[in-house]
Formats: C-alpha cells, structure tokens, sequence
C-alpha cells in the first residue's frame, strides 16, 4: 500500500483517479493546483505525485520543478497531460518526471504506469533504470500520436454519419461546434453558418470552456471573419501576438480557423482560440480542421439541396390540393386540417422529420382523387344513391393513381388507397384487416373520421369534438385501430388545453 497525491484541476479526473488507485489497495489524497499539492506535501510525505500539466496557479512542469528541489528524487512524480508535443516530452524527461501519461488515458496505463514507479526505489535509479525511463516517455508520444490520430479518425467518421442524417443547418452547425471541442481542445469556439442568401446568419454558435456561451462577436472574430473572406482557406495562427495582422486585436493566444465555401462563396466558418500561453494549435489540428471543414461543407450543401428538393415538393402538392380547392372547397379545407390532425399522431409517434413530412403530404392528398368525382355528388346534402356512393368510392383508387405517380412520395399510393379501410377488415376497396392496414392510412383514417364528425360536412349533423371522441371510442375497435385513436384524444386533448390557457392569458 502506497500514499499517493493526485493533483488535478478537474475535479472528475482527481475522482476517476482516486477510484481506479484506490481500488489497487493505495491511500489517496487529492489537491486542484500545485500550490495546494505543496501544502499537503509539506506536511505529509507521499510515493508518489501524479500531477495534471495545465492548472491555474501553479502548473505541473512548475510542481514537478519545485518538488525536485526541495525532495531530490526521493518523491517520484508522474505527469499527465492532453498533449505530448517535442516540447512537453524533453521537459518532462529534462525535469525528471518518472512516465509521462497521456490524457485521455484508460485505467489499464494508469494502473500499469503506477505500479512501474512505484516498483522501482527512486535512490536505486540507476543507468539501466535512466535508459527506460527516457525511452518510456519518449514512447508515450509515438502512442500519443497514435491514438490522436485514431480518435480524430473515429470522431470524423462519427460527425459524417451524424451531420449526413440531418437536414437542417442548425443541427448540422450544433452537432459540429459540440464535436470539435471534443477533439481539438479549445478555451472558444465559434461558428456561424449564413443562410443561403448571405444577408444574414442562420446558425450561430459560441461555446467558452466547453459551454454554450453567449458572447457577441468580438473583434478578434470579426477581423477573422473577414481574413476567411477575403483567403478562403484554413487560418492558423500559433502566437497571435506575434502575428502582425492579429496582434492589435487579440488577446494572447493562438487561433485556428476554417472557413465553409461553397459555389466560391464563404457560407460560414469555424473559429478556435486557445487563449494564453498555453499549448498552442498545431499542424495537425490544422489538418483536422481542413477536412471538417469541407465535410460541413458538404453537409451544407445537401441541406441546401434537401429544402430546395422540399420546396418543389411542397409546389407540386399545393398545386394540386390547389385543383381541388377549385372544384370542391370543403373537401380543400377538410385535407388542410386532416395532415394537421395526422401530424399530431405523429408526434405522438415520435415518428423522425422526414416520416411527419411524408405523413403530411399523403394526408393532405389522401381525398385527391376527388378531382375525378362529379360536383354534383360531391356536394349532394341527401342520403347518395347506391350508384352515386359507388362512384364516390372510387376516389380512393383515383387518389391511389395520382400519389403513385409522385416519386418524392414512393409507396404512398397504397397509404391513400387504404384511408377508408376499417379496422375489424369491412371497410374500402380491400378490405384490410388490422395491422395489414399501413400505420399511415390508419393514421388518416382516424383523423379523417374525426373530422368528418366535427367540420360541417354535407348531409351529416355536426358534433363538438368531445362528443366526436366519444362516439370514436365506442366504434374503436370496429373502424380504427385503438391505440392510434387513444395517442389522437391525448394530443387533441392537450392542444386544446394549450390554446385554452393561452386564451386566459
Ligand atoms: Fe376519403
């Protein structure tokens, strides 16, 4: 059993620490600075000092400095750090630091570093215990570098999969400026994203210190802004007061900064600082930044092309719901609040953006085929003749040729087809069964009941929506499937209980 100081600014690695050596059988103490570690260490003495590399007051090379003058070799440190550049390895081995671990570090290299130094007396140090020492730390970068670079791989490939499923930019530039913290660590970091007309922006995002933060731009930022504009390409700027551009308007630091083109125009940007005179970006942060930058690019790109696709699509069905509304103008109305009431399901449902779309679209088409049914029996008041209901059913199938010819809604024909079947397989034109019915029609086939019931349709008394619900619930099982109809009275219900409350406002 060994008496270890662990001194660390985050709190969460001195715990994770504490738990992984304790479990090993040692006694821990834990300090957040290098002063407070000499404060311990004056009054107790230790095996071992592990100490973090970056923490206010007193950092770690300084700790380790300090230790080494006032207690020789006699307390053995071990440094840890989240880099291991030329400069960190020569002076952690200059200083005397007995292994150098890299962070993130996992609790097999903790426990095996440990064990290696605290194995080994540090007054029976001899030549052959100096060799491995110099080649063990010099060995921590290789395998630093290594695993960097596995993780800016993994985390690249991470972000392609996640910004390539989303649609909108707002996501896209949130799940960015969230990701790229993670791996390139900086004090700031900021991203704006202009909307497609570059008159203004439509994402910004500013994080300090790993947190949502909302400072305005500064004018480090605007003067950046403008260096992407005018070079339209990655900005690295190591010592910002060094710099002849930047050092009037920053403060000291380093920068690291990309810029999204697009069609040879600045869509948005990346800016990065590390702030003091800590460690600053390097040529392979650069080289990260270069490629996430033209991977949002590109994801720029398909959102652009996504709403653009979106917008023709949504031309091409209010066009035709347009048809509809010159001819028969309930039936118009009555679509517009069926998709209304069927995307409420689908909230419910917690169906995905592009499924609520797609439910929207083939609600407010489910009635379409209305266009090839006579005025006359459209708006007849008196019970239809067995003929006259027999051409009114046909517009389901007519509704079913119109959607199978939109390639933007692929096997949607069948979902319009189906929004008269019933649940218990009596209704139209097949006389589906249950799940055989698709979600969707079933979706429009309670929605559309309801509204049927509510709005003032020809030739049918009209009901409060309570009593409409009331009088689904009894028919559930027959006509709709019941567990859709039971997730329509909850949504309805709190919509209605919203726009009440707001009414009282
Ligand atoms: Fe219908």
């Amino acid at each position: 059993m060994s008496e270890i100081l662990v001194v660390d600014d985050e709190k969460s690695i001195q715990e994770s620490l504490t738990l992984i050596l304790a479990e090993q059988g040692h006694l821990i103490d834990t300090a957040g600075d290098g002063l407070d570690a000499m404060a311990l260490l004056a009054e107790k003495k230790y095996d071992l000092v592990l100490t973090d590399l970056r923490m206010p007051r007193m950092d770690g090379m300084e700790l380790l400095k300090t230790i080494r003058l006032q207690w020789g070799v006699e307390t053995p440190v071990i440094l840890i750090s989240a880099y291991a550049t030329e400069a960190t390895v020569t002076e952690a081995l200059n200083q005397g630091a007995r292994d150098l671990v890299i962070k993130p570090f996992d609790i097999k290299t903790i426990r095996e570093s440990v064990q290696y130094v605290l194995d080994r007396s540090p007054r029976a140090a001899d030549e052959e215990d100096e060799k491995h020492r110099r080649t063990r730390i010099k060995e921590r970068k290789l395998d630093y570098a290594i695993k960097k670079k596995l993780f800016e791989f993994s985390a690249l490939a991470e972000l392609g999969t996640k910004v390539s499923r989303n649609t909108s930019i707002e996501k896209i530039g949130a799940t960015i400026l969230h990701m790229v913290q993670q791996v390139i660590k900086a004090d700031r970091a900021f991203l704006v994203i202009y909307n497609l007309r570059l008159e203004g922006y439509q994402y910004r995002g500013n994080y300090r210190k790993g947190q949502e933060s909302n400072v305005a731009l500064t004018p480090a930022d605007e003067f950046t802004l403008e260096w992407l504009e005018r070079h339209r390409r990655v900005l690295l700027v190591p010592d910002l007061k060094a710099d002849d551009d930047f050092q009037d308007c920053c403060e000291p630091g380093s920068l690291l900064a990309v810029p999204f083109v697009r069609l040879s125009q600045v869509r948005g940007a990346l800016i990065l600082y590390r702030e003091g005179e800590g460690q600053p970006f390097d040529h392979d942060a650069q080289q990260f930044l270069s490629l996430l930058g033209s991977m949002t690019t590109t994801a720029i790109e398909s959102a652009d092309l996504y709403h653009q696709l979106q917008n023709y699509f949504k031309g091409t069905i209010r066009a035709l719901i347009g048809t509809l509304e010159a001819k028969d103008a309930f039936t118009y109305a009555h679509s517009v609040r069926v998709a209304e009431y069927a995307v409420m399901i689908g909230k419910e449902l917690r169906l995905d953006a592009v499924d609520l779309r797609r439910l929207e679209y083939l609600a407010l088409l489910h009635d379409i085929g209305k266009i090839a049914v006579p005025e006359n029996i459209l708006r007849q008041k008196i019970k239809l003749s067995r003929w006259e209901q027999q051409i009114l059913d046909t517009h389901v199938i007519m509704s079913e040729n119109i959607v199978h010819e939109l390639d933007f809604l692929p096997g949607g024909g069948s979902i319009v087809r189906a929004h008269h079947e019933r649940f218990d397989g009596t209704g139209q034109p097949d006389g589906l069964r249950g799940e055989a019915i698709p979600l969707f029609a079933r979706i429009i086939t309670v929605v559309n009941h309801f509204d049927m019931l509510t709005a003032d349709y020809p030739g049918q008394p009209t009901l409060d929506p309570a009593r409409a619900m009331e009088t689904m619930i009894r028919e559930a099982s027959h006509a709709f499937d019941p567990e859709l109809l039971k997730l329509f009275v909850h949504a309805y219900s709190g919509r209605s209980l919203r726009s009440n409350q707001a009414g009282n406002v």
